[in-house]
């Protein structure tokens, strides 16, 4: 069941690992590839009807840094999420692939196609000056990258959606019967595809904002046309990602909504859940502050407020993410399977007859607990059902969550992980063994000073 082999990040854990790389591929695809290209495609029909050939020269730069920005980032930090996925929670990458392949294929070729166009777009632009007939096609090309990359998204989000929403599909009967279309079509893909798209839309407009001002350092009038068309742009953006946010958020479950605030304040400031709203008005404020004054005063505006615009957008966009990874949990497809990759059905199943039996990767004389075996036994049933958020000694630290805790408490503490009071944390899964094998190791930890194991180390190779 378990059949895959173990990969432990020490230190910064799996979390934060998968989360620096995905925050910033967000970053890049939605802001250079899907509202970069959306942007574009406005200001190249402005330029193409008002043969604006200044305008026409300013896109193509935008262009220029888009296109860099989205095949180097973009790209390496979309395999690095699937190098990422594959080694910390293959489990579930399965049962997504499962549910999902032929969409994820079709998102692939769409993908690759995205890519050639962007290429193509870029090596003919300037081969086809404003008004004659070549721009025309040079356009067209435009609008299709701008709907490759945009359907790209569009099933990337049902996936995600699907992982919080899974709906009809989880009472279809998986594998023999199982409802594709439903999880396609899962409660909160539409409204967080329309959530998404236009704060893509509106990231791509501050970038493009922060861009023009680089690029029209000698030539005011082309800067305030720049500014005003791409303030507008974001400014239009906000009313439809704040309905598309409320209804998306009307289709959380319940349990979800429950950890909300504490998802936006880690739960260091679980007690006093205003902070959230402070920090989400804090950074709405940078954003505005920037929009607006570029946009009014375009000429004027200095750089550090569109700076600040930037890290207003990349707060609100990193919270965004880190709150839906959050809200989701003790979950990774929500009812179906935990974040630890056990599914919730198979839970009786191996609290009965033991969780490390069925673990392929485990050697078997671990799979059975004894008194001889029992700490490494425990390190193995961490290592398979708590580092997918804790570490041993870095970030989230296990050792340091059970410090100051006697093995009892500890195994105590195993019994009611998914209580009330931690409600993100998936419940134990194994024998009454087991859990004293997991509460013995993680006691032991106690004793693991530096000097110990150098200690240990030394009576290992004097042996
Ligand atoms: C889905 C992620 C997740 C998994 C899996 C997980 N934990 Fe946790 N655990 C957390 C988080 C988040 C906290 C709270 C950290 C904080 O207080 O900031 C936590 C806190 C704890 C605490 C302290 C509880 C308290 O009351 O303060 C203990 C003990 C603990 N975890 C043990 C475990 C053990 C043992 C496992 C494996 C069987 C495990 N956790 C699996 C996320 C997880």
């Amino acid at each position: 069941m378990f059949d895959y082999p173990i990969f432990e990040m020490p230190f910064i854990g799996h979390r934060l690992l998968f989360a620096f790389d995905a925050i910033l591929h967000v970053f890049i695809s939605h802001g250079a590839a899907v509202g970069g290209s959306i942007i574009l495609v406005l200001s190249q029909w402005l330029a193409i009807k008002n043969n604006d050939a200044k305008l026409d020269a300013l896109s193509y730069k935008i262009l220029f840094t888009f296109f860099i920005l989205a095949t180097a980032v973009g790209a390496l930090t979309g395999i690095g999420i699937w190098i990422h996925i594959n080694i910390i929670n293959p489990a579930a990458i399965g049962a997504l692939l499962r549910v999902f392949f032929w969409k994820w294929l079709i998102e692939w070729i769409v993908f690759n196609v995205e890519m050639i166009l962007l290429l193509w777009l870029f090596l003919i632009w300037k081969k086809h000056s404003l008004g004659t007939p070549g721009k025309k096609k040079v356009y067209k090309l435009l609008v299709s990258y701008a709907v490759a990359s945009w359907f790209t998204m569009a099933i990337i989000t049902a996936i995600l959606g699907f992982m919080m929403t899974p709906g009809n599909w989880l009472v279809s009967y998986f594998p023999a019967k199982p409802d594709y279309l439903a999880s396609l079509l899962n409660p909160s893909w539409f409204p967080s595809l329309g959530f998404r798209t236009f704060w893509s839309i509106a990231w791509a407009g501050s970038m493009a904002m922060v861009l023009s001002y680089f690029f029209t350092r000698d030539d005011l009038e082309l800067r305030k046309k720049a500014m005003r068309l791409y303030g507008a742009v974001l400014l239009g953006c906000i009313p439809f990602i704040i309905a598309f946010g409320a209804w998306y958020y009307a289709q959380f479950p319940q349990a979800a909504k429950e950890l909300f605030w504490m998802g936006m304040v880690t739960r260091r400031f679980a007690g006093n859940p205003e902070y959230a709203t402070y920090v989400t008005v804090i950074l709405s404020a940078l954003v505005l502050l920037g929009a607006i004054t570029f946009y009014t005063k375009p000429k004027q505006a200095p750089l550090f407020l569109g700076i600040i615009m930037l890290i207003g957008s990349m707060g609100l966009i990193g919270g965004f993410e880190r709150v839906r990874e959050f809200v989701r949990k003790p979950y990774i497809i929500y009812d179906y399977m935990y974040a630890n990759g056990v599914r919730v059905a198979d839970v009786p199943y191996l609290n009965k007859t033991g969780y490390l039996k069925h673990a392929a990767f485990v050697p078997p004389e671990f799979r059975e607990v004894t008194d001889e075996n029992r700490l490494v036994a425990g390190k193995y049933l961490y290592q398979m059902q708590c580092r997918y958020c804790h570490t041993v000694n870095g970030i989230n630290s296990v050792k340091a969550r059970t410090k100051g805790m006697s093995e009892e408490a500890i195994y105590h503490r195993i019994g009611s992980l998914n209580s009330p009071a931690t409600p993100f944390m998936p419940p134990f899964t194994g024998t009454d063994d087991e859990r004293k094998a997991l509460a013995a190791y993680l006691a032991s930890l106690a004793e693991q000073t530096p000097a110990n194991v150098y200690k240990q180390k030394l009576d290992e190779v004097s042996k």
